[in-house]
C-alpha cells in the first residue's frame, strides 16, 4: 500500500469516526426542541454539500480547456481540491450524520418517502465519490474524459436534488 493510499484510508476512517461520534452524542444528549435544531443544521449542511456538488463539475468543464501544466490548470487543481476537502466532504459527513439521527429519532425510516429519498441520497453519494476520482485524475494530469462528459454529469446532482427535496418536503407516500 502506497503512502498516498494510507493517507486516504486514514481520512476515510477519521470521517467515519467523526460521523459515528456525532450520531452517538446526539442520541445520548436530548434536550427539548433538539429535533428542529438538528433539522435546521441538516438543511444548512445539505445546502453546503449541494453548492459544492453543483459547482465542482463546472470547474471540470473549464479545466478541460486548460493545457496540462499551464498556470490556469494548476489554479483549477487548487480550486477543485479546496472545494472538495473544505466544503464538500465535511458537508456530506454532516448531512449524513444529522439526517440519520433525524430518521431514527422520529421513526420516519419506516416511511415510503424516506426510503425513496434514501436511495436517491445513496446515488448522490456515489456521484460524490466519482467526483473525488475526477479531482484526483485532474490533479495527476490524467483526465481522459471529454468536456461533453462533464457537461452531462453536471446535470446529475441537480436532478437528484429535485427528487430528494420533493420527497423530503411533500412526502407523497
Ligand atoms: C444523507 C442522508 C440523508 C438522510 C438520512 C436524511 C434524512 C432526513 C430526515 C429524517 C429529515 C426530517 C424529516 C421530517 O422531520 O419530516 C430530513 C429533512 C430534510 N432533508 Fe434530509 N436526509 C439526507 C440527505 C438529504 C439531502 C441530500 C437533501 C437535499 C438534497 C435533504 C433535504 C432535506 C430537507 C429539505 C429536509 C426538510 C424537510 C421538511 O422538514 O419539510 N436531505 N432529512
Amino acid at each position: 500500500m502506497t503512502a498516498n493510499m494510507r493517507t486516504r484510508m486514514v481520512r476515510v476512517i477519521v470521517g467515519l469516526a467523526i460521523t459515528a461520534a456525532i450520531v452517538a452524542a446526539l442520541l445520548i444528549w436530548r434536550p427539548s426542541g433538539l429535533y428542529l435544531w438538528v433539522k435546521a443544521v441538516h438543511v444548512i449542511a445539505v445546502i453546503s454539500w449541494m453548492a459544492g456538488m453543483l459547482y465542482l463539475p463546472r470547474l471540470f468543464v473549464y479545466h478541460c480547456d486548460a493545457e496540462p501544466g499551464s498556470k490556469q490548470s494548476e489554479t483549477f487543481k487548487v480550486m477543485e481540491r479546496r472545494l472538495l476537502t473544505i466544503i464538500i466532504n465535511p458537508a456530506m459527513v454532516a448531512t449524513w450524520a444529522l439526517g440519520l439521527w433525524l430518521a431514527f429519532d422520529s421513526g420516519v425510516y419506516k416511511a415510503g418517502w424516506f426510503q425513496a429519498k434514501f436511495v436517491l441520497v445513496v446515488l448522490l453519494s456515489g456521484v460524490h465519490g466519482f467526483f473525488v476520482r475526477c479531482v484526483r485524475d485532474f490533479a495527476a494530469d490524467q483526465n481522459q474524459r471529454p468536456q461533453k462528459f462533464y457537461r452531462l454529469i453536471n446535470e446529475v446532482p441537480t436532478l437528484l436534488m429535485f427528487g430528494i427535496v420533493l420527497l423530503a418536503v411533500v412526502k407523497p407516500f
